[in-house]
């Protein structure tokens, strides 16, 4: 595969994806909800996947795609050397709610999970955030790196609770971080978060007990622009075992947000 043929025709999607998604912003939708009260999607959340799913079914039949409201759809699992996590509205509460801050989410990686290549698309700004793997990572096309911050003081931090988890753990080290940071932001889509941490405009971000479609590209895209993802032991690339813990951070701040998330929350 040439990724950066791939990363062209990502981008095209992405953008098509949400031209698609700001055409019900704002208006009158159908909604339902999927797990629990708090866990809604919309008509306009499945309509971009299914934009998305045909249009990476056409260009690689023999990929397996994993879409947040479509389960897995391409070819087996068992059969495909290359995987896509596709989460076609991020942020459908901020989306919802006509909050603008959600995104377009779509990655690729191989079938040891390692990611290959990712694009977040914020449709109302807009924004595109994308990295290859080995590459660097940019927004629109220009260069992006994480913050040079080194003390908790002067630093931002999100974190974000999935509407299907017990809080109350969260709740304390979000109370912790609280104490030690210069402010703390719970934005709405985990996808966009881990960008902001790869640009700078967040020294970091961490979450437990989220899927892979949300955060698989921005792994990625924090990983290229100089920061550092791992669980809450420290351990790299969580998303291969899908435990669905993950902390990203500037580098710099990263032990300090590990002793945070390893202290007794009792
Ligand atoms: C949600 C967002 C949110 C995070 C939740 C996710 P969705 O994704 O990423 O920031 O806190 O855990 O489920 O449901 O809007 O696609
Ligand atoms: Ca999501």
């Amino acid at each position: 595969m040439n990724l950066h043929e791939t990363m062209q025709q990502v981008k095209a999607i992405a953008r098509d994806a949400g031209t698609l998604v700001m055409s019900y912003y704002n208006q009158p939708m159908k909604m339902g909800t999927k797990a629990s009260a708090r866990d809604i999607v919309t008509e306009a959340d499945k309509a971009a996947e299914v934009l998305i799913v045909e249009r990476l079914t056409a260009l690689y039949p023999g990929h397996h795609i994993v879409g947040e409201e479509g389960g897995g759809q391409g070819a087996p699992m068992a059969d495909a050397d290359y995987y896509w996590y596709v989460d076609p509205i991020d942020g459908t509460t901020n989306f919802a709610g006509t909050i603008p801050y959600f995104s377009t989410s779509i990655a690729l990686t191989d079938s040891d999970h390692n990611i290959l290549l990712g694009v977040v698309y914020d449709p109302t700004r807009p924004e595109m955030f994308s990295a290859i793997r080995g590459s660097g990572a940019y927004l629109n096309d220009s260069p992006i790196h994480v913050s040079e911050t080194s003390d908790m003081l002067n630093s931002l931090f999100a974190s974000g609770f999935p509407a299907n988890e017990d809080v109350q753990t969260n709740v304390m080290y979000w109370t912790n971080f609280l104490k030690e940071a210069r402010g703390m932001r719970r934005l709405g889509s985990a996808a966009l978060d881990l960008c902001y941490v790869g640009c700078g405009r967040l020294e970091g971000w961490w979450e437990g007990g989220i899927n892979r479609w949300d955060v698989m590209a921005g792994i990625l895209i924090v990983n290229e622009a100089g920061g550092t993802l791992s669980d809450f032991s420290g351990n790299s690339d969580p998303q291969k075992n899908n435990d669905g813990y993950y902390v990203a951070s500037n580098t710099t701040l990263h032990p300090d947000m590990l002793r945070i998330l390893q202290s007794d929350t009792e």
